[in-house]
């Protein structure tokens, strides 16, 4: 759906030649919308600006959707939309089977990379960020027409396995009665005895090939691990509330066996070169090379993420890749497509975008960590919000707190704060949504019925229905853009406004068409708010 902000710039657009630069107007008297582009061209052609303003007023016809043009002031021209018109893109939110986004006229195949946490290891507050926020693209472009195919790029691959698995040997355990922490533990305990005890190393390392040569034993226990890991990965998913599922998993063992015909390809192509008994891809604009092999023959993360992008484009024919994972991996990521693209595994045509992400603070202002200086686990944190409030609300706290400012900026986790039913967090939204399900649930106990929105005289339910307009427009930057802020900031402008209108207008002690209009009204931001929580990932109750 269209805004009538959007229809109108159009219009006058068409009639000036230049951006209108609409404004929403300062005071009701003078409408909804000011121009200041008489003002403007009037410089430029030397004529009196009320004159230009004039000129423009009697070029554009706008008689559809606003009532007869004002000029004021030095040469302003002021819009005042039609009540009838407010009232009927109110309806049509109510009436649209999906709730007024834009379904995209040219569907796409977008793969998104995202969570990704590391086998033995429990997901900590980067992988919270990654997943709520690949979970909301996730959710966005879905909802617009596109398919999207999720590919959790899970860490199941490494040397570490060596360490891990000799570990479990030495300890005579049995891999498959640990949980999630417990292997983190034992993660901990190899490490140390890596470092301590030479001949555990050399072991360590003959075990990595035992691993890559598929020795049944040390593939089990590989396996195992997987499976305790996975365990309390989706344990997390559930518990937050996304969309991943093992049909996701895409970890960097899936591709394994594309390793060798990688670099064969890229070796013989001329892309990559020995270099110092390495294999490496020299990028323009890059000072260090991409390592695709070393010399021991062990291959690196760069080459794992070339073979995936051969594989997303070729098999999945992606359009666009998005990954989100932290900023301190925004070099990895412009070096892979750069040697991506120079070996046409990522066309010219296919959109692959890295969306880097800020990190969470602690209230000190400095990264949050444990007190020996660790990566919080991510189910803490949640514990944390989860200390202040109900699980779902601690979950909107959590998520809004993650989504509402830019992603590139880093963020100060206070669940105190993220959990408040007031100012600019998921609770508020959460809050304003519940409120209209009572009102509605409240006429219905009293048997009062509404239709459309046919009324709206106040001005505070008409900048309510202005901005209810707006919700297909801002879905759709978020879709562009990558930018979930915005999403958050219109929401939270639908519920000021929805405040305003509802201190301003009485809903149920008003009469008649008056009260079935503002009925409408109502239902119709129920609408925006639970269709724009949900791409939020946020879920939004009838009741708080
Ligand atoms: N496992 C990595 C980490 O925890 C993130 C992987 C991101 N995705 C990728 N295709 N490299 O940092």
């Amino acid at each position: 759906m269209q805004s009538l902000e959007a229809l109108l710039d159009a219009r006058v657009r068409a009639v000036t030649g230049v951006d209108p630069e609409m404004r929403p107007a300062t005071k009701p008297q003078f409408g909804h919308f000011q121009s200041n582009v008489a003002l403007r061209l009037a410089k430029q052609e030397g004529r009196p600006p009320r004159d230009v303003a004039a000129d423009i007023v009697a070029r554009l016809d706008v008689s559809d959707l606003c009532e007869p043009l004002e000029i004021a002031g030095p040469g302003f021209i002021n819009f005042r939309i039609r009540s009838e018109v407010l009232a009927a893109a109110a309806s049509a939110i109510l009436e649209d089977a999906e709730g007024g986004l834009n379904i995209s006229a040219h569907p796409q195949r977008v793969v998104i990379d995202y969570s990704a946490p590391n086998v033995a290891k429990q997901m900590h507050v980067g992988h919270l960020r990654s997943t709520i926020i690949g979970d909301c693209f996730n959710r966005v472009l879905r909802s617009l027409g596109h398919t999207v195919i999720a590919q959790n790029h899970i860490g199941d691959w490494g040397r570490q396995f060596g360490m891990l698995v000799e570990q479990i040997l030495d300890e005579d355990l049995d891999p498959s009665t640990l949980d999630l922490a417990s292997a983190e533990a034992l993660y901990q305990r190899a490490n140390n005895h890596l470092k301590a005890d030479e001949d555990f190393a050399m072991r360590s390392r003959d075990r990595v090939v035992k691993l890559q040569a598929g020795d049944p034993q040390t593939l089990d226990i590989w396996q195992q691990l997987i499976n305790v890991s996975l365990a309390g990965f989706n344990a997390t998913y559930e518990r937050m509330n996304v969309l991943l599922t093992d049909q996701d998993l895409a970890g960097e063992s899936t591709y394994n066996s594309d390793l060798p015909v990688v670099c064969e390809d890229l070796e013989s192509r001329g892309i990559a070169v020995v270099d110092d008994g390495a294999l490496v891809a020299f990028v323009p604009g890059f000072n260090s090379p991409a390592i695709l092999r070393n010399q021991r023959g062990g291959y690196g993360y760069a080459t794992t993420d070339l073979a995936a992008i051969r594989h997303r484009v070729s098999d999945l024919s992606a359009d666009r890749i998005i990954y989100v994972v932290g900023a301190p991996q925004t070099f990895h990521f412009e070096q892979v497509f750069a040697v991506a693209r120079e070996a046409g595994y990522l066309p010219e045509d296919v959109v692959a975008q890295h969306v880097g992400f800020g990190q969470v603070l602690g209230a000190d202002g400095k990264k949050f960590s444990t007190r020996e200086g660790t990566a919080v686990p991510l189910n803490v944190l949640l514990d944390e919000a989860e200390a202040e409030a109900a699980p779902n609300i601690a979950l909107a706290a959590i998520k809004y707190a993650d989504l509402s400012s830019s992603l590139q900026k880093d963020y100060t986790f206070d669940a105190q704060r993220m959990v408040q039913t007031s100012g600019d967090t998921g609770p508020y939204l959460q809050y304003a949504h519940a409120r209209m399900c009572q009102i509605l649930r409240r006429a219905e106990a009293e048997d009062i019925s509404f239709g459309a929105v046919t009324v709206l005289e106040e001005p505070a339910e008409q900048q309510l229905a202005l901005l209810l307009s707006r919700f297909g427009e801002v879905v759709d930057e978020v879709a562009d853009s990558l930018a979930p802020h915005k999403l958050c900031g219109y929401l939270y402008d639908v519920a000021g406004a929805l405040a305003r209108f509802y201190e301003a207008c009485p809903v149920l002690k008003s009469e008649g068409e008056v009260r079935s209009s503002r009925l409408a009204l109502c239902a119709a931001t129920k609408t925006v708010m639970a269709k724009g929580l949900d791409l939020l990932g946020i879920d939004a109750p009838d009741r708080m």
